[in-house]
């Protein structure tokens, strides 16, 4: 793991990644090479929270180091974000078989995990990439989910669990889509920009 700072957050966040490491909630379990528990400063600004690892991630224990990783931090440079500014993590710790969506049961196994590594790093703001990440985080933080859609590039508010602390929410599409829809990149560059805006206000 990459941690960039030291202190008691650091250590929670260690502490954390050896149980998700030795994690056997689901069946993701069975199938893993490596677990993938993000990585990134400790405490942080900024929480990046993505889908679920895909291959290179599962072989290598670091988030985002794929396709989609590359896209991601092309994303970041255009805002003035550098990879080790922002912890980046994703909603299951475990790569999917074939990286099929995870699973209803797969995401609510996991969830504590995401739950206490956003305890433990009080970010000032948290960034669901795409559907799957966003429907779980409003879900478990009590936000009204009507679709993706309607709430991409918007900020939103939630209460951290343990400490009732605020913190802003603002869902972006996933950067993987353009690997599968190429015209989106407008819409996902777009939900960038508009994040970069807003992180303007706030940090
Ligand atoms: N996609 C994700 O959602 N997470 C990763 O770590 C890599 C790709």
């Amino acid at each position: 793991m990459h941690f960039k700072t030291s202190g008691t957050a650091l250590y929670a966040m260690e502490a954390l990644a050896g149980q998700i490491g030795s994690c056997r909630k689901c069946a993701l379990a069975l199938s893993r090479t490596k677990t993938v528990p993000g990585e990134g400063p400790a405490p942080c600004r900024v929480m990046l929270v993505g889908e679920g690892p895909g291959k290179k991630e599962d072989e290598s224990g670091r988030p985002f180091v794929g396709r989609a990783g590359a896209i991601l931090s092309d994303l970041l440079a255009q805002i003035d974000l550098s990879r080790d500014e922002v912890f980046i993590t994703s909603v299951v710790k475990c790569r999917p078989p074939g990286n099929r969506t995870p699973g209803k049961e797969e995401i609510a196994a996991c969830m504590p995990f995401l739950e206490r590594q956003i305890a433990i790093l009080s970010p000032v703001i948290v960034v669901p990439m795409g559907r799957v990440a966003t429907s779980a985080i409003f879900s478990r933080y009590g936000i009204a989910f009507p679709s993706f859609r309607e709430v991409r590039g918007k900020r939103f508010l939630m209460s951290e669990n343990e400490t009732g602390r605020e913190m802003s929410v603002i869902p972006v599409y996933h950067p993987a889509v353009i690997t599968h829809n190429p015209p989106a990149r407008a819409a996902l560059e777009e939900d960038f920009t508009r994040l970069g805006e807003i992180l303007c206000t706030l940090i």
